[in-house]
């Protein structure tokens, strides 16, 4: 057992917005608990820092009140509370400061999905925090040497650190660069950041503040969350106006894969809590898609071909491209759709009129579903993702596991991890699911008409494809090395980009 540790012993404090179960909007949130998880699988001091949301300060196990924090400028009280994630011995701190994160809605808007006005206020608060925290207060007795920092949200922590010499090394994640944290010269006046963080190798975009790039210049080491987003970065379609930073960084700025934890036994329709193999699993889907097609008030048919969806209704996600196909779904023979998914209210009520007009053939329930989403993960045939651009996606995997054959745009993680029923990886028996190239309409259709064929008439190769996916390796274990050698990297040469880039 003491073999499989790593030597190094690290010790670490992941920065996040959100985790699972405490808060989750996304994938984010999921990555959060899984990776800190697999860090300690490997011997290493992996602990998590978040706000306290009052759902998150309800969940967490054993919360012990560990210091008030005196900070200047800043409403009301602040203190760090110490406890454990309800579902696993996962260290967390959270940050409590009842004006900032004390409020109905979710981690970034109110309950009308508008965002919140203070988010800088919100966010910069919680960064000087984590900072704080990364730094080592002594009545935590705990000093990481790591301080691994997600999205805009935590992006100032390591420009807060920069001129510490005595800070841990820094590493921060892009999971979505299209998400900065863009805010107006007046809202860098009123945050009261120091004068020299407003310049071009600082916190200036544009004439504005970005939160992102603070973690992109200030951190020793940059990743994005799979390889081929890595590269999607650094040009100008996909790079929002940061390519031009990310291009000089070479091997400093990293792609590496993110992977599931999956769910065993905690939804009703989760594989069973020991592993079963893939052969003696895929009978389970045909149980699974009567359920679902029950839930969703579909005609119970065993024999129909159904697709499912879930995620955030946003331009990213390509649902439109969904709802440009409908004319030719309905009227292909026994094919249904299952969806589920909240965000653009124009999107919201599109889906919702296609369901109404075709009660036989699209179900659509618009809203945040856990278990829900574990159905239609489980009973669908197959997973639609036509994402315009995908940094890694995390509903592609979890179809995977679950025998459904995903049908994905090829770009971002999801060409990382799917692999397309082409002749040659059908031969081979690595073929997974089904992949396109243009992601319009006529792109996505395609792909769907040949996965219905191939499911109708050659159900021997549809097993295969369902079989491959369900023994893919997606476990977070490899992901976490990678990491840990990453953060090695980052500690052997502690130079902030930034500097790196001029010297
Ligand atoms: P992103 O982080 O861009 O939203 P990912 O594919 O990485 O995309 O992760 C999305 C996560 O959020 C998945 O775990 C997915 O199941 C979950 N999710 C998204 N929308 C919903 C919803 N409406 N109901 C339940 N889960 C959802
Ligand atoms: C972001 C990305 C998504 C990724 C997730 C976890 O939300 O949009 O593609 O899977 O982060 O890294």
């Amino acid at each position: 057992m003491l073999s499989d540790l790593d030597p190094r012993g690290y010790c670490v404090l992941i920065a996040s917005s959100e985790a699972h179960p405490l808060v989750k909007t996304g994938g984010l949130g999921d990555v959060a608990a899984s990776l800190p998880m697999a860090l300690r699988q490997l011997g290493h001091d992996a602990r998590l820092i978040l706000p306290a949301y009052p759902n998150a300060k309800k969940q967490v196990r054993e919360l012990k009140p560990l210091m008030e924090l005196r900070m200047s400028g800043v409403v009301g009280s602040v203190q760090l509370y110490g406890g454990l994630l309800p579902d696993r011995d996962l260290p967390v701190y959270l940050v409590d400061a009842p004006a900032y994160f004390c409020r109905e809605g979710n981690p970034y808007t109110d309950v009308s999905g508008r965002d919140w006005g203070d988010n800088p206020e919100r966010f910069l608060l919680f960064s000087r925090v984590v900072a704080h925290v990364a730094m080592g207060l002594p009545p935590l007795n705990w000093r990481p040497n790591i301080l691994h920092s997600n999205d805009w949200q935590t992006g100032l922590a390591a420009a807060l650190l920069r001129e510490h010499d005595e800070r841990p090394a820094t590493v921060f994640t892009i999971h979505n660069l299209a998400y900065q944290g863009l805010f107006d010269r007046a809202t860098f006046d009123r945050l009261r950041l120091p004068a020299s963080l407003w310049s071009l190798s600082g916190l200036e975009f544009h004439q504005r503040m970005s939160f992102i790039k603070g973690g992109i210049v200030f951190s020793d080491r940059v990743n994005t969350v799979s390889p081929q987003y890595a590269d999607a970065v650094r040009t100008q379609r996909f790079g929002c106006g940061l390519d031009g930073r990310l291009r000089p960084l070479g091997g400093r700025c990293r792609g590496t894969l993110h992977r599931t934890t999956h769910p065993r036994g905690q939804h009703p329709h989760d594989p069973p809590p020991t592993p079963r193999p893939a052969g003696e699993r895929v009978h389970l889907k045909a149980e699974n898609k009567l359920e679902l097609q029950r839930l969703f008030g579909l005609p119970r048919d065993e024999h129909a071909f159904v697709v499912g969806h879930v995620g955030r209704l946003v331009e990213q996600k390509g649902v439109d491209l969904i709802i440009d196909i409908l004319p030719r779904l309905v009227t292909a023979g026994r094919v249904q759709l299952v969806m589920q998914g909240a965000g653009d209210r124009a999107l919201e009520q599109a889906l919702q009129e296609a369901a109404a007009a075709h009660p036989e053939r699209v179900s659509v329930h618009v809203g945040y579903d856990e278990a829900r989403a574990h159905l239609i993960e489980a009973g669908s045939d197959a997973f639609l993702m036509p994402s315009r651009f995908e940094p890694c996606g995390l509903n592609q995997m979890y179809s995977l596991r679950y025998g459904t054959v995903p049908i994905v745009h090829n770009t971002g993680g999801l060409a990382d991890t799917v692999v397309d029923a082409s002749d040659a990886a059908l031969a081979a028996g690595t073929a997974n699911g089904f992949l396109f190239d243009d992601p319009n309409a006529d792109g996505l259709w395609y792909a769907l008409e040949k996965a219905l064929r191939m499911q109708r008439e050659q159900p021997q190769q549809w097993r295969a494809l369902m079989l491959a996916g369900m023994r893919k390796d997606l476990s977070w274990q490899a992901s976490a090395r990678r990491y840990v050698d990453f953060y090695a990297e980052a500690i052997a040469s502690r130079a902030p980009l930034h500097e790196a880039a001029m010297a």
